[in-house]
């Protein structure tokens, strides 16, 4: 094992429910491809938890999840507002390019977030024939800052979108850490604000690997298990993501581990503000922080542990905890932050 990690909450291990309800659905046969009995039960769990009305399938990645709810949705004439620093824009690889054929366009933001004000200007002329068509708002929920959107917001977003004739795409691979710090259900956050189509991640929150999509216009997405099929994300063994699942929603754990991610992100923030030679640049309102150190430590603190440089120009950093993140982890990382300070600061 590494040393302790800041770097991403994709660093954690499977949470020990997570792998015994691997272990528990490793018994005997069963259908492949999600034919089988639990996956149907857990999908409808899923539905169910999201409001109803609402069709859903397993993916294996975030990646995929993206690309396929927005291909389901969408022509190759169609164009996908996202923010500049949305996953879909810097981290897929040109996937969503490849898959929708359609074109994305970034609109930069302060903070990771789009509003309707951001966007409407990119609408201008936007009708005319030789050009690609607006129809997605593609937001993260919560975004790459680490930044949340609103219960309003969210809102204001949805009925900006389809007020111009769009639909509105949430990347949920960090839902369930917006769901705890909202305090609000994901029902809430997805269908009552009229979204209409979102993921639900689990890889980053105590799974081995897997994400739901979860589409409330079941009219519009009716080919959805072809594309993903196509997309390679249709995984035979599928018992093995419902069983996932299934222990995710068991007692809230989705709710459980994201809240606990988030409580060590805090703590980290509250340790660092009492620190001078520190900024935080973003709000800390889930499991992320981005902070600016002075340069001299940086590199030493990544010889202990593991943490991004975001922007090498400013001496920014990206501090993500997880699930099994621990007040242990945090205070030695604090200690080890304040004592190169010191050393490196001997005029201080
Ligand atoms: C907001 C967001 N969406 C999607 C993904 C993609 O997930 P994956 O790496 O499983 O494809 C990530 C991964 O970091 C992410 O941060």
């Amino acid at each position: 094992m590494d040393s302790v990690s800041f770097g991403s909450d994709n660093h954690s291990g499977i949470h020990p429910q997570v792998l015994a309800a691997i272990l528990n659905a490793n018994e005997g046969f069963c259908p492949a491809y999600g034919d089988d009995p639990l996956t149907i039960k857990v999908l409808e769990q899923i539905k169910e938890l999201f409001g109803g009305n609402c069709d859903a399938w397993f993916v294996i990645t975030g990646t995929g999840a993206n690309i396929l709810c927005l291909q389901a949705i969408m022509h190759s004439y169609n164009a996908i507002f996202c923010a500049q620093s949305a996953h879909i824009n810097t981290d897929e690889c040109g996937a969503v390019q490849k898959f929708t054929q359609g074109r994305l366009k970034p609109i930069e933001t302060p903070d990771g977030k789009l509003t309707p004000k951001l966007i409407a200007p990119h609408l201008l002329g936007n009708r005319d024939q030789h050009h690609s068509q607006a129809k997605i708002i593609s937001i993260s929920q919560s975004t790459e800052f680490g930044t949340l959107y609103t219960l309003q917001e969210l809102q204001e977003l949805a009925d900006f979108a389809h007020q111009n004739d769009m639909f509105l795409h949430i990347d949920g691979a960090r839902l369930a850490n917006a769901a705890a710090a909202l305090k609000c259900s994901l029902k809430e956050m997805t269908k009552d604000i009229a979204a209409d189509i979102v993921s639900f991640g689990g890889t980053k929150n105590g799974l081995l690997c897997g994400e739901a999509i979860i589409s409330f216009r079941p009219d519009l997405t009716s080919a959805m298990r072809f594309y993903r099929k196509q997309a390679s994300q249709l995984l035979s063994k599928m018992r093995f993501i419902s069983a996932q699942y299934q222990a995710y929603l068991t007692d809230d754990l989705y709710l459980k581990n994201a809240m606990a991610a988030n409580a060590m992100a805090k703590l980290l923030a509250e340790r660092l503000q009492k620190i001078p030679e520190i900024t935080i640049t973003q709000e800390v309102a889930v499991n992320s922080l981005f902070v600016v150190l002075p340069r001299q430590i940086i590199e030493p603190l990544q010889q202990k542990y593991h943490f991004y440089t975001w922007n090498e120009e400013k001496n920014e950093v990206r501090l993500m905890c997880s699930f099994n993140t621990t007040e242990t982890h945090i205070e030695s990382f604090i200690q080890d932050l304040k004592a190169l300070l010191v050393v490196k600061s001997p005029h201080r």
